[in-house]
């Protein structure tokens, strides 16, 4: 199957051409992130450079996130294969986003972007309009990848932590 340039178009709204020198599948479909997607996401992010797994990240929390942030999470799919994701949930007066992610095999064919549009679009559509992320700093990668679709580096803000718990990891 190749993924060719329409099938990018299609995704991103992107008229500029692209050369691909290595054949991709042709039909991505981007729907709502679920619960039952747990195994294939959590796969996805462990493999992922850049997306820390965390506690929070175990089936039950992950599941009461989806369900009380519904509509707003996406995955790409390829052939029945979850190629991507976005998770995103909101405080009511922002947005943020976390475990943006595509797998190796399919990156550079917008996939991130339009995935993230819907999260931002979905947010819209509920009157947030701000959105929220972070990024490891040296991940520079993804940083390039922000920047190229819009986004802008928040330089005067430090993020700042602490747990209830004390645990480390939570
Ligand atoms: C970052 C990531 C999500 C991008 O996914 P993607 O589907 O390949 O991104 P897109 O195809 O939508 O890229 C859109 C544009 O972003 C920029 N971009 C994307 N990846 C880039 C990279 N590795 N280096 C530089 N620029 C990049 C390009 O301008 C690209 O447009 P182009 O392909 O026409 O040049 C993907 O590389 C990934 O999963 N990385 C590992 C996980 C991660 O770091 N996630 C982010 C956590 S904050």
């Amino acid at each position: 199957m190749a993924h060719d340039r329409s099938t990018r178009r299609a995704l991103t709204g992107s008229k500029r051409p692209k050369v691909r020198t290595v054949p991709k599948p042709n039909s991505v479909e981007i729907r709502e992130l679920v619960p039952d997607d747990y195994e294939a996401v959590i796969a996805l992010w462990r493999e992922s450079e850049g997306v820390t797994i965390r506690d929070v990240d175990q089936r039950a929390p992950l599941t009461a996130y989806l369900i009380q942030h519904r509509g707003l999470s996406f995955v790409a799919v390829d052939a029945g294969a979850i190629v991507g994701s976005t998770l995103c949930g909101t405080d009511g007066r922002r947005g943020y986003l976390q475990h943006v992610a595509v797998a190796k095999s399919h990156r550079r064919l917008g996939i991130a972007s339009a995935l993230v549009d819907r999260s931002v679009r979905a947010l819209a559509e509920r009157g947030i309009d701000k959105c929220h992320l972070m990024v490891l700093a040296d991940n520079v990668a993804a940083q390039a990848f922000w920047k190229a679709i819009g986004w802008k580096e928040r330089p005067e803000i430090r993020l700042m932590s602490r747990t209830a718990s004390g645990v480390l990891n939570a």
